[in-house]
């Protein structure tokens, strides 16, 4: 018989630590996970969890390929690489959202081709895609507020939280292209070979996101 212990992939970092936290109010816990150490996987046999931290981007892969049987990942990242996976539950957390930003009073003259600095080349095609707006790609990995400062690019496409960042170097979000939170993502067969388990998890998970509601 198939093991029904779940191998859960959690995203390192301060989110994945609230993430955590409600997994074990849930009645998965495994203290040990928040532990500072340098291990990567925790295990609660009594529980009949397996945690490992893994970077948040990389969650989706883990959980895609069957490495976990779930995880928890943005929904920016889930837009951004599709990936195969069911999508269980927005765990009303992590909450941000997507945005086009640019210089404050930037105004985008449509008859030149737009430069757009972003982390999400995807998403960015398909929001610009639909508007049939010619635009020019940069693709970076992090301090994207940079590019239109230096003129590397005309605005960004990122996330922004409280705005913070964006105010603080003199840049403003123009529109907003999705609201972004924490989701229970599964693998599609584990979500079959440990159905029991699983809808176990979903449902304790579901009552504490509409208790904090
Ligand atoms: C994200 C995002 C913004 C910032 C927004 O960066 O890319 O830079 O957070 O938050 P705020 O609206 O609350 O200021 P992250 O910390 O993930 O780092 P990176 O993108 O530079 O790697």
């Amino acid at each position: 018989m198939m093991s029904e212990m779940l191998q859960i992939a959690l995203p390192k970092g301060r989110l994945g630590e609230k993430v955590y936290k409600m997994f074990a109010e849930a009645g998965y816990e495994c203290p040990e996970a928040l532990e500072d150490t340098r291990k990567l996987i925790f295990e609660n046999k009594e529980a009949g969890v397996c945690y490992f931290w893994v970077k948040p981007s990389d969650v989706a892969i883990y959980v895609e390929r069957g490495a976990a049987d779930i995880g928890v990942a943005g929904k920016d990242i889930l837009m951004e690489s599709k990936p195969e996976v069911f999508e269980l539950l927005d765990l009303n957390m992590g909450k941000c959202r997507l945005a086009v930003a640019g210089k404050v009073g930037f105004y985008d003259r449509t008859e030149h081709t737009l430069r757009v600095a972003t982390k999400f080349p995807n998403i960015t095609m398909d929001y610009y895609g639909r508007r049939c707006r010619d635009i020019d790609i940069i693709k970076l990995n992090g301090s994207i507020e940079l590019a239109p400062i230096l003129g590397l690019s005309d605005v960004i496409l990122d996330i922004v939280e409280t705005g913070k960042t964006l105010k603080e170097n003199n840049l403003e979000p123009f529109e907003t292209v999705a609201e972004v939170s924490a989701r229970l993502v599964a693998n599609r067969s584990a979500y079959q070979f440990k159905y029991e388990a699983i809808s176990r998890l979903l449902e304790k998970m579901k009552a504490l996101v509409e208790a904090k509601k």
